[in-house]
C-alpha cells in the first residue's frame, strides 16, 4: 500500500465515523476508496446501489468530508415527486405565481445555498423532469416559479442516488444520456450485502448498540452469527437493521440467538432430505411468503396500502399475513427512521 492509499484510507475511515458508516469488507473498500477524493471536488456524484445498500449514508459521508460539511445537506426523493411539483420543490415560488401560492416559498435549491443537494431515486424522474434539472445542471442558474427577477446562481454540490444502473436505463431510452454524463461525472456503487459479508456481523453489532438501548446489551450467539451469514439480505442493510431492530423489541435482555433473529433457516437444499410431502411443501410456502412479505415490504418503505396494491391483495389480507410471520416490524409505523 502506497502513502497516497494509507492517506486515502484514512480519509474514508473519517468519513464513514462521522457518518456513523459501518463498512470493512474488502469488496467496500474497494468500492469506495476514490470517495475522499470525490469530497473534495463539486463535480456531481452519481451513486448506484440495491435498495437498502446504503446510498444516502454515503453521500451524507461524502458532504461531511467535503468543505460543504457545516452546510446543508438537503435531499429531495425524485420518486416520491409528481412531475407537477418538481419545480416547485426544487426552484419554490413567488407570490401569486399559482392560485394557491399564498406567500413566497424557498425551494430545496436555495436551502441548500452552498451545501449539498441529495437526489435520491433519480433513475424516477419523468422525461420532463429530466429536462429541468438538465437545464440546472447546465446553465447552473434557476428561476423561482412566478418570479420575474434574474435568474438565481445554483451553488449546491449535487449527489444523486440510483437503484437501477442509469446506463442501462439510457440504453432503453427511459433517462436522457446528457443528463446521465452531467449527474455522474463521479460515480460509485455500492455493492449489496452479500457481496461483503465480512461487513454483515459488525454491522448487526452497531445495530444492536443502537437499538438495544443503554441498559441492555445485547449479544449475538456464534448460531445467530451463523444465520446472519447464511441469509442473502435481498433488502440489504435495511433488512438487516429491520431484523436487529426487531430481534432487541422482542428479546430485552442476555443473547440473541438464531431463531430470535426470525429469519428463515438455511436453504431447504442444505437441510436433509426427509419429511412428509405436506410438510415439506408447507415449509416451502412458508420461506417463499416470508421472503416475499420481506421484499414487499422494503420495496414499499413499510407503507402497508401501497404495498398490499402492489401485492394485489386486501390491506386487511397482507396485515394478517405479515402477523403470522411475525413482520409487521416491517410496516411503516412500526419502523424506526434514521
Ligand atoms: N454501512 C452502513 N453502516 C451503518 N448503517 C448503514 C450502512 N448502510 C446502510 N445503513 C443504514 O441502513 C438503512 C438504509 O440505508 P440507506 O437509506 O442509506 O440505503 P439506500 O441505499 O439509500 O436505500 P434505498 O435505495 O432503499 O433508498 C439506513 O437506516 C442506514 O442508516
Ligand atoms: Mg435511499
Amino acid at each position: 500500500v502506497s502513502n497516497v492509499d494509507e492517506h486515502l484510507l484514512e480519509r474514508l475511515g473519517r468519513a464513514c465515523a462521522l457518518a456513523k458508516l459501518v463498512g470493512q469488507s474488502p469488496a467496500f473498500l474497494k468500492a469506495t476508496a476514490a470517495v475522499p477524493l470525490f469530497a473534495d471536488s463539486d463535480a456531481a456524484v452519481l451513486i448506484s446501489g440495491e435498495t437498502g445498500a446504503g446510498k444516502e449514508l454515503l453521500a451524507r459521508a461524502i458532504h461531511y468530508l467535503s468543505p460543504r460539511a457545516a452546510l446543508p445537506f438537503v435531499a429531495v426523493n425524485c420518486g416520491a415527486l409528481p412531475d407537477s411539483l418538481l419545480e416547485n420543490e426544487l426552484f419554490g415560488h413567488e407570490r401569486g405565481a399559482f392560485t394557491d401560492a399564498q406567500a413566497t416559498r424557498e425551494g430545496l435549491l436555495a436551502e441548500a445555498g452552498r451545501g449539498t443537494l441529495f437526489l435520491d431515486e433519480i433513475e424516477a424522474l419523468s422525461p420532463r423532469a429530466q429536462v429541468v434539472l438538465l437545464r440546472v445542471l447546465q446553465d447552473g442558474s434557476f428561476r423561482p416559479l412566478g418570479s420575474t427577477r434574474a435568474e438565481r446562481r445554483a451553488e449546491a454540490r449535487f449527489v444523486a442516488a440510483t437503484n437501477t444502473p442509469l446506463e442501462l436505463e439510457v440504453q432503453a431510452g427511459r433517462f436522457r444520456a446528457d443528463l446521465y454524463y452531467r449527474i455522474g461525472v463521479l460515480c460509485v456503487s455500492v455493492p449489496p450485502l452479500r457481496e461483503r459479508p465480512e461487513d454483515i456481523v459488525p454491522l448487526a453489532r452497531h445495530f444492536l448498540r443502537k437499538h438495544a438501548g443503554a441498559e441492555a446489551a445485547l449479544e449475538l450467539s456464534a448460531s445467530a452469527e451463523a444465520a446472519l451469514l447464511a441469509h442473502r439480505w435481498p433488502g440489504n442493510v435495511r433488512e438487516l437493521e429491520n431484523v436487529i431492530l426487531r430481534a432487541a423489541l422482542l428479546r430485552r435482555d442476555g443473547r440473541l440467538e438464531a431463531p430470535d433473529l426470525g429469519l428463515r433457516a438455511a436453504p431447504a437444499a442444505a437441510k436433509p432430505a426427509g419429511g412428509s410431502f405436506n410438510d415439506l411443501k408447507r415449509q416451502a410456502i412458508d420461506a417463499f411468503e416470508r421472503d416475499y412479505l420481506t421484499r414487499l415490504m422494503l420495496e414499499h418503505s413499510g407503507n402497508v396500502s401501497r404495498a398490499a396494491r402492489a401485492a394485489g391483495k386486501e390491506r386487511r389480507d397482507l396485515g394478517r399475513l405479515l402477523k403470522k410471520h411475525r413482520l409487521d416490524s416491517l410496516s411503516a409505523r412500526s419502523r424506526h427512521h434514521a
